[in-house]
Order: structure tokens, then sequence, then C-alpha cells
């Protein structure tokens, strides 16, 4: 079997796509003892090592020697991208010049140690994945000389490889979720290079469109993915149904919040809500507004917390100064308190998904944030066999969260990963 070295691995949910796929993990590092563990649990026949990459860089080395003898078949690295700048890298260099920019995120340098390891071990294939913003990202190299981390990969790998960074949308390869992210995969093998000249990508071929055509299917959408669970909502009572599935259930929200997206119809966000005192049902209040200043989202700071004909409190977002017991708008965006579409797919999954203050995190048309089972649906998560258990016991539902908001869906990397391997 051809074996692959996993860095960056948290619990190791992309992973399964790779195991799917045919391919075997040997050794994995991870920072973060309860993902390292949780991996462990998942993947009792890897070698995890837990720690910071850039201690434990020779111990990787030295593991994947020790085990395998030869080089990887596939180094698969998904660093954090909580660092990577949405700036453009051309402003970001001109900062630079200038010695304006801000301090860098260390994240970002976590490129070094991978390279460190990739150089090293040589694998055949190279996959990365991240946020797109990683491809106008710049880094201070080992020399503390500024260059775009794609860059930087290149110049490491040496003429020896070819390949590219491509974004790509998670909903173009039937996944229920516009989820975009950087692709970057590299090759060495002359299989690789010579496909790489004729399709100029690694990619796998698409299979859905957003409406679909002759060749390709539409996107899945919500309805599609989660229209048939049982209904949930945010009050106590109502928010679980483990009978049905142990992760179907949500948080609770307070009074208030229930009464803000009670009132929110699907697609819109609270900050929108109209009159709901049934003598006036007014639709014409403004809105909150959404537009772009200064390469920045915002929000209007005039939105009407009371209906302009009946003068009633609006649904919408708001909160009483204990002191002055004067009701305001409570600052957010018009993506906070959003409803999602059943006939689109879900937007991207994150680490907050279970927040309604978050980026459209409100179910389509009930009254409460997605399950944690939902979101394994979603992120493609529920058609791997998974645990969230360590040694029997569950680990908390903000751990999962996170867990699931920062994975890859391990539909996509299996079909990149049988991709690859179709030209053996
Ligand atoms: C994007 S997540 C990986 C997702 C994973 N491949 C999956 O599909 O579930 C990035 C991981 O890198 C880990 N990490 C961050 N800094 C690290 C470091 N210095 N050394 C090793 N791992 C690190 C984080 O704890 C996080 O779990």
């Amino acid at each position: 079997m051809k074996k692959v070295l996993s860095l960056f691995s948290s619990a190791g949910i992309g992973e399964r796509g790779i195991e799917a796929a045919g391919l075997k993990i040997i050794v994995s590092n991870e920072l973060e003892k309860i993902r390292s563990d949780l991996y462990k649990e998942n993947h009792p026949d890897v070698k995890a090592i837990c720690g910071d990459i850039w201690t434990e860089k020779e111990h990787i080395i030295h593991e994947w020697k020790k085990v395998c003898g030869t080089e990887p078949f596939l180094i698969y690295a998904t660093p954090p991208c909580q660092g990577m700048s949405s700036n453009g890298a051309g402003k970001l260099l001109r900062e630079i010049r200038e010695g304006r920019r801000a301090n860098e995120d260390p994240r970002n340098r976590l490129i070094i140690p991978t390279m460190n390891i990739v150089t090293e071990l040589r694998p055949h294939w190279l996959l990365l994945e991240n946020v797109p913003t990683m491809d106008q990202t710049i880094i201070s190299d080992e020399n503390g000389k500024s260059v775009k981390i794609i860059d930087y990969i290149a110049q490491q790998l040496g003429a020896g490889y070819t390949g590219k960074a491509e974004v790509v949308n998670c909903a173009d390869y039937g996944i229920p979720q516009t989820r975009k992210r950087l692709i970057t995969i590299f090759s060495r093998d002359p299989e690789g290079i010579e496909y790489f000249q004729k399709n100029a990508s690694f990619l796998p071929a698409t299979t859905h469109t957003e409406t679909g055509d002759l060749f390709k299917k539409p996107w899945v959408t919500l309805r599609n993915a989660i229209g048939g669970l049982p209904e949930l909502s945010a009050e106590t009572g109502k928010n679980e149904r483990k009978d049905f599935h142990p992760y179907h259930i949500v948080p609770l929200l307070d009074k208030d919040k229930r009464w803000w997206i009670q009132n929110t119809p699907e697609g819109d966000t609270a900050f929108n809500n109209q009159c709901c005192n049934p003598s006036c049902l007014f639709k014409g209040n403004p809105s909150h507004g959404s537009h772009y200043k200064g390469g920045v989202h915002q929000s209007n700071k005039n939105t009407p917390i009371f209906c302009e004909r009946c003068g009633a409190l609006l649904p919408r977002p708001t909160v009483k100064d204990a002191k002055t017991q004067e009701i305001r708008l409570i600052r957010g965006f018009d993506t906070a308190y959003r409803r999602m579409e059943w006939d689109k797919p879900a937007p991207t999954l994150t680490q907050k998904m279970h927040t309604v203050t978050s980026d459209k995190k409100v179910h389509p048309s009930q009254n409460r944030a997605l399950s944690l089972y939902e979101a394994m649906i979603i992120q493609t998560i529920a058609d791997y066999p998974y645990k969230f258990s360590i040694d029997g016991k569950e680990v908390s539902r903000n751990t999962i969260c996170q867990i699931i908001g920062e994975s890859v869906p391990p539909k996509l990397i299996e079909m990149i990963c049988r991709n690859i391997l179709s030209l053996y």
C-alpha cells in the first residue's frame, strides 16, 4: 500500500478520505493533545506524534525513516488558516517596503518546518489544503526575506516537482457546502508530470455545478442533505432528538434570541425583521443594509428598532441598558442572525457553527442553529466511520464544533486521492 505522512492532522477527519481512497497513513503530527488523542482513537495503527512541528520535525522525520525506510508516497499538510490574510499580496508587499507591516502571524510560518520535512523526505506527492487567501499570504522565510507562501513552496521543492495551487468549491464535488479552499498539489513522479502537462491540474473533474447541466448534476442543497431530519428548536425539551441520533442536538437560545429568529424569513437576517404587531405588520421599515466601504463589509448605523408605523419594538437584535433602560440595536453585520436557504448548499461551516450570531448559521426554517449531526452530514463526516470519544468518553460539543469547523471534508480528499491513484 502507498504510504502517507499527515501533518497538522487535528483529529484526523479529512484523513478518513485518504484511507477510503486506499492509501495508508503511517505517521501524523498534531499540536493539541485532545485532538491527537481523538486521532489515536480513530486511527489506532498510525504513529501519531503530539507536539509542535517546530520542535518535533526531527522526531517526525526519524519516525518516518524508522517505520518506512522509503520516501512517502504522499505528504498531506493542512496548516492552520486563521493567520492567512485576506489583504492583497500587492498591498502587503507595499506595506513591507514602506516599513508599515503589522507583526506577522507566526502560524503562517508553519510552512517552513513543513517544507523542511518535505525536502528531507522527498515525497512523490505533496498535497496541501488551506483557505483561498493562502495564495496571497506573504511570510518571511528563514533568511527574513518576504515571499509568497506558494512561491516559497515551489522554491523549496525545486525543479523536479510540478504542480500548482487552485481554489476549489466543495459544492462542485457534490458536498452540500459552498466551502472554498486552496488545494495545492505537486508531484515528482513521471506519471504525475505527464498528467499535469496534459491537464494543467491535478484536481479531479468537478461533478456538480450550481444549476446542473447535461454533464453535471446540480449542487446538493440543504433540502437534499438535511431536509428530512426530525425538527428541533433551541428551547428546553425540544433541542435534542438523541433517540434519532446522539448528535442531533442544538444549543439553547434565550427567549429574546428565539423571538428574533422566529420572525426571520429564510435567507434573511434578524437585523431586517419587520413589524410583528398583529394589528400593524408593516413591512417597510428600513433594513440593516449591507455595503462595502474602504474594502470593509459594513452595515447601517441608523437601523431602526421601532416600527416606523406603529412604534412597536421590532424583533431585531437589541439590548437594554441596565442603567438607563434605553434599548439599542446590537452591533453586528447583516450576516449575523442570518438564516441559511433550503435550496442552496450550506455556507462554509466554521468553528462557530453553533452560534447564531456568527456568519449565516441559523437553520433555514427552524428556530435554532444546525445540529452537530447536520454539521457532520454537511462536512461529509457522516459518510465515514468516525467517533468523537476518547476511551469511551465523549469529547465536549464545543470541541466537536472546533474540530469539524477546521476539518477538511473527507469526501473532497478522497476524490483528490483517487484521482492521483488513477494515474498508476
Ligand atoms: C486546519 S486543522 C487540520 C484539519 C485536519 N486535517 C482535519 O481534516 O481534521 C490545523 C491543525 O494544525 C494544528 N497545529 C497548529 N499549530 C501547530 C503546530 N505548531 N504544530 C503542529 N500542529 C499544529 C492545529 O491544532 C489544528 O488542529
